[in-house]
């Protein structure tokens, strides 16, 4: 008897292959992928690929992760789309729920913020419960989910906008501006050994605070923090510039 696979992954690109290899290592199955160039050098092996999108709708449920217009013409119209009745989980952030239920008229769609960041054991992920959905048709979705890893859910659409940034993109910017504040601090060492003694130490101290159970705020002699802090001016007006730009960006994208 032919078992009906769970998960089906329209797309064969990085988040293709974190939620495959996720999948596999979790739930012990095999997904059905996607995507249009096919498993060329034998890429994404963990997955069972198929010739045609189509065959990702034979799964209970689906996760598109391709570009939110390229979806829209791989599948606006399609009448097998139009019948699908599983969950569609879509990771494309330029996408508007209007658009994508018009293209799985009769799908359970959700919204979800996929964060790789967690490496490929686990994909903690924001979702975005439908309204109106009823419970048990939320806890059946949420079901698939969960086996991802930890997942938090928003039922408020503008907040997972943002929370969607929050999760990876945000911090892969700001570990750029720690990069930067590395390199400001190690500036007067002339020594590579020392440099990179420097780097080091630095980003132990970094990953001390973040991991600290009290409030973070460590001890130094003389007031010498408390200069630093007081010098540090309109930081949270840079930041919050740098992420308008990152939302302004996202907003473009949408289709
Ligand atoms: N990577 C992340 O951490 C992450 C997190 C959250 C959301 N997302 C979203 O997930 C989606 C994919 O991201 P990614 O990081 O996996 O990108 P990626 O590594 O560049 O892969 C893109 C995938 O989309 C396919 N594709 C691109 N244009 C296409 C078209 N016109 N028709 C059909 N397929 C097309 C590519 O096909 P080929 O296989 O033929 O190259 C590839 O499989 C994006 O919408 C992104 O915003 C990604």
């Amino acid at each position: 008897m032919d078992v009906r696979p769970r998960l089906g992954i329209i797309g064969g690109g990085r988040l293709a292959e974190g939620i495959a290899k996720t999948w596999l290592a979790r739930t012990g199955q095999a997904p059905v992928i996607w995507s249009r160039s096919g498993p060329r050098d034998n890429r994404i092996s963990e997955a069972t690929w198929t010739t045609k999108w189509t065959g990702t709708l034979e799964a209970e449920s689906v996760a598109v992760a391709i570009p939110g217009r390229a979806l829209l013409e791989l599948a606006g119209g399609n009448e097998q789309a139009k019948q699908f009745t599983g969950n569609v989980f879509n990771a494309a952030a330029s996408l508007s729920r209007a658009s994508l239920q018009h293209v799985f008229p009769q799908a359970t769609i959700v919204f979800i913020a996929p964060f790789l960041i967690d490496g490929a054991n686990s994909i903690p992920m924001v979702a975005l419960r439908p309204a109106n959905l009823s419970d048990a048709e939320w806890t059946k979705a949420n079901a698939a989910l969960d086996d991802f890893g930890d997942c938090d859910v928003v039922e408020d659409e503008a907040a997972f906008a943002q929370l969607y940034l929050l999760g990876a993109a945000w911090p892969a910017v700001i570990l750029a501006a720690v990069r930067a504040a590395a390199d400001a601090g190690v500036q007067r060492l002339e020594n590579e050994i020392a440099i990179d003694l420097g780097r080091r130490i630095f980003f132990r101290g970094i990953n001390s605070l973040l991991n600290a159970e009290t409030s973070g705020e460590i001890a130094t002699p003389g007031g010498i923090t408390e200069r630093g802090l007081k010098s540090l001016g309109e930081v949270t007006v840079l930041f919050h510039t740098v992420f308008q730009q990152m939302q302004a960006r996202a907003e473009e994208l949408r289709a």
